[in-house]
């Protein structure tokens, strides 16, 4: 097993009026190789659930499990190595005042800036022009223009490339295709599948297209109120349909689904 939350809790501000169960009692076990589409209506603790497994906050209770090490209460920066995260706004993975290839060599030396100092070598140079290649954005005939030049499209899918360098144990993605077009998101999660396919990576991809985590992955849940209300995989995956997850979402939580992103599109 790749992933495994077990009884997990976190509550925000508490005993203060503005005290928030995020998580409560959330359970999840993934297998190497998954892909988890992750839905769900706005504060349902999709983020929440993402920062958790990177330590952006410590949990209250319970466990997180990562390739069969225990993550629970080790600090955001000694798990970083161990994961790669994409989050929705473009100018937040990469960095615009260094080139394409000086980013990639960050990631390359898990950002160490330092270790630039010694310059790019000849190879690593040939490396990352075949990893850009596979974008299929021409960004390896410009890999010393600097980064701020690039689409919102173009960063993302740099970004993508960078947090997948050095092949994570678990892949976060936190609606990471929302700022784009929808054309360059389509292209995006192209790359996305792609990258996660030929790595054999395990991937969590929150998202608030419904078509997008029916279409992407092998598996797809659904959070509501802080723990997962539906998770299913396989061929019923496949065979869902928009309204069934609706539907599925006014049952178990006997409201109407609510994201405000969702309604954009
Ligand atoms: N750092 C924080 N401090 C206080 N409250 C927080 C914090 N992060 C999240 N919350 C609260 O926890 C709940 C879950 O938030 P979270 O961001 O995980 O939701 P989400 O499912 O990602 O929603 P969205 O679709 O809007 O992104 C919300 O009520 C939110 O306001
Ligand atoms: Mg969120």
């Amino acid at each position: 097993m790749m992933l495994s939350i077990k009884q997990v809790y976190k509550t925000f501000n508490p005993g203060t009026v503005n005290e928030k169960k995020a998580l409560s009692n959330l359970n999840l076990e993934l297998e190497k190789g998954d892909f988890v589409t992750i839905i769900g209506g706005n504060g349902a603790g999709k983020s929440t659930m993402l920062n958790m497994i990177a330590g952006v906050y410590p949990i209250d209770r319970g466990s997180i499990i990562l390739d069969g090490v225990d993550i629970s209460r080790k600090p955001e920066h000694s798990r970083a190595w161990l994961l790669g995260r994409v989050f929705q706004d473009p100018m937040m993975g990469t960095a615009s005042d260094m080139e394409i290839q000086e980013n990639l060599a960050m990631a390359f030396r898990r950002g160490r800036r330092r270790g630039l100092g010694w310059g790019i070598k000849k190879d690593e140079k040939a490396l990352y022009r075949e990893k850009l290649r596979i974008l299929d954005l021409g960004l390896e005939d410009r890999m010393t223009a600097k980064v701020g030049l690039l689409s919102g499209g173009q960063r993302q899918a740099l970004t993508l490339l960078m947090a997948t360098l050095q092949d994570p144990k678990l892949l976060l993605l936190d609606e990471h295709t929302a700022a784009l077009d929808p054309k360059t998101a389509k292209k995006v999660l192209a790359i996305t599948q792609e990258i996660v396919a030929s790595k054999n990576l395990t991937a969590m991809m929150v998202t608030h297209n419904m078509k997008d985590a029916i279409a992407y992955g092998n598996r797809l849940i659904m959070m509501h109120e802080g723990r997962i209300i539906y998770d299913v995989a396989g061929e019923e995956k496949k065979n869902l349909k928009v309204a069934d997850l609706l539907e599925k979402f006014e049952t178990v939580s006997g409201e109407e689904f609510a994201n405000d992103r969702m309604l954009l599109n």
